[in-house]
């Protein structure tokens, strides 16, 4: 299986969750083939609660890294899990138009370009 695949599933087995007990992992590969990974992190105040995919962005950036290519979304559902929106405008921002890979524990995988689950963004560009 693709690296990446494998890391948003291990990822996902680091989620925090236990107010939804939904589980979701993610992988951000970066433009030197670093893998960035994230999980959901939940909060008492429900509010608070972070997502998988944005734990991964928000990490890969403080690391250093600024170019991506892929992201893989794991969840444990038969209906692929796809980023939220508000995850696909950060990831717009930080990441443009990377491939998105959703998968679940049975393997099953789908691919997409961001731009094409997150058409007419709002990004710098309008307020430069
Ligand atoms: N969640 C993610 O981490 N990523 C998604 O793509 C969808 C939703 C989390 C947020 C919350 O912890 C739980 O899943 C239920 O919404």
């Amino acid at each position: 299986m693709d690296a990446l695949v494998e890391a948003a599933l291990a990822a996902r087995e680091r989620a925090h969750a236990p107010f939804s007990n939904f589980k979701v992992g993610a992988a951000l590969e970066d433009a030197a083939g670093r893998i960035h990974t994230g999980c959901n992190v939940e909060n008492a105040t429900y509010g608070l609660t972070m997502c998988a995919e944005r734990v991964a962005v928000f990490k890969a950036i403080s690391e250093g890294a600024r170019q991506f290519t892929r992201i893989a979304v794991a969840a444990d559902t038969a209906v692929l899990t796809p980023p939220c929106g508000a995850c696909r405008q950060i990831l717009w921002e930080f990441c443009g138009d990377v491939e998105v890979v959703l998968v679940n524990l049975e393997g099953r995988i789908e691919r997409f370009r961001l731009k094409d689950l997150y058409p007419r963004p709002f990004d710098a560009s309008f307020v430069r």
